[in-house]
């Protein structure tokens, strides 16, 4: 059994870690906003308050990608300082790190999956944040595992506020007869439940193989293909969505155009699913609630 605490345990994808580790027989500590701030400069020293702690977990972030390039202060402060800090306080604690980064440490020029060792190059704050963040934990302690994600989606929504890509794309179909979804962006939407479990896997079976993971679903698509498949499934005419490319949609952020990422080191511990297996199980869930 190990003794595990989750930070932003009341996110997207902390609060389906919660949801996972429940059924298991380890020791969980799940951590909000009311229990610690990431701007305080103390809040990492006062997890020494919980003992002997065997892992944590950081799902901590400012997510905001166009906002973090008005809000440099702070997705630096979050996304990066407080990943360091935590980083040398597992160094000094015997604890196992275990952090979420993403494809947006990517440029996006690939045309083929991105493996763990390709070279990061951000094309924006976010994703520099993120980045930086890598190299700080990798340089500041071993027993770390960065898990890249993309593209989340899960129950909880983001922030816990129930909203995602895909409750945005339901939302317009009922509303609307037709939009746009970029069509030359590809990437790999990722259920939070596949990730929780995916980091479960990695320490039920104890692993010491630390590093970077990717760990999004097993297949890839457009969003406007994604759109197409959340409509067919939702049981909405799929052609109300509309094709629309890239540069037309003039984020305030680049983003990579491509964001695959290939999954062959993370099935050695998880297997990842397709994201169409990924979509119907979280549609399930989301519609039983
Ligand atoms: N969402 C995506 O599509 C995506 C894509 C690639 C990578 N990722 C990465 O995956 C991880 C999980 O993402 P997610 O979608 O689960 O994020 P999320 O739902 O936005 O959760 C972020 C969590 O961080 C907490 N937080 C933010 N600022 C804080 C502060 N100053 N002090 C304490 N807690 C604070 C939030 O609490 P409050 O709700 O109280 O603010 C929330 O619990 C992040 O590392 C993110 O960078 C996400």
């Amino acid at each position: 059994m190990a003794k595990i605490i989750i930070l932003g345990a009341d996110g997207q994808l902390g609060s389906d870690l919660v949801k996972v580790l429940a059924d298991s027989s380890h020791q969980v500590v799940p951590l909000t906003r009311d229990n610690f701030d990431a701007l305080d400069s103390l809040a990492v020293s006062k997890f020494e308050q919980y003992g002997d702690i065997d892992y944590i977990i950081n799902c901590v972030a400012v997510t905001n990608v166009d906002g973090c390039e008005d809000n440099v202060h702070d997705a630096f402060s979050i996304n990066t300082s407080f990943a360091l800090k935590l980083a040398m306080f597992c160094a000094a604690h015997d604890i196992t790190l275990v952090h979420l980064s993403t494809d947006y440490v990517f440029d996006g020029n690939k045309t083929t999956p991105y493996q763990e060792n390709d070279l990061a190059a951000p094309l924006n704050i976010y994703g520099l944040s993120k980045y930086a963040a890598e190299v700080g934990i990798s340089t500041y302690t071993t027993k770390h595992f960065i898990l890249r994600v993309s593209s989340l989606f899960g129950v909880a929504g983001a922030a816990g506020e129930g909203g995602n890509f895909v409750t945005t794309m339901l939302r317009l179909a009922r509303e609307k007869d037709s939009w746009t979804v970029i069509d030359d962006q590809i990437t790999c939407p990722t259920h939070t439940l596949d990730i929780a479990r995916a980091i479960v896997a990695l320490i039920n079976q104890q692993v010491t193989e630390y590093g970077i993971y990717n760990c999004v679903s097993s297949s890839s698509c457009s969003w406007y293909q994604f759109t197409q498949d959340i409509l067919t499934m939702c049981g909405f005419d799929k052609n109300k969505v509309q094709p629309i490319s890239y540069r037309e949609y003039k984020f305030k952020a680049l983003r990579p155009q491509y964001g695959v990422m290939a999954v062959d080191k993370l099935a050695k511990y998880y297997q990842m699913p397709t994201y169409q297996v990924a979509l119907k199980e979280y549609l399930d869930l989301k519609f039983a609630e």
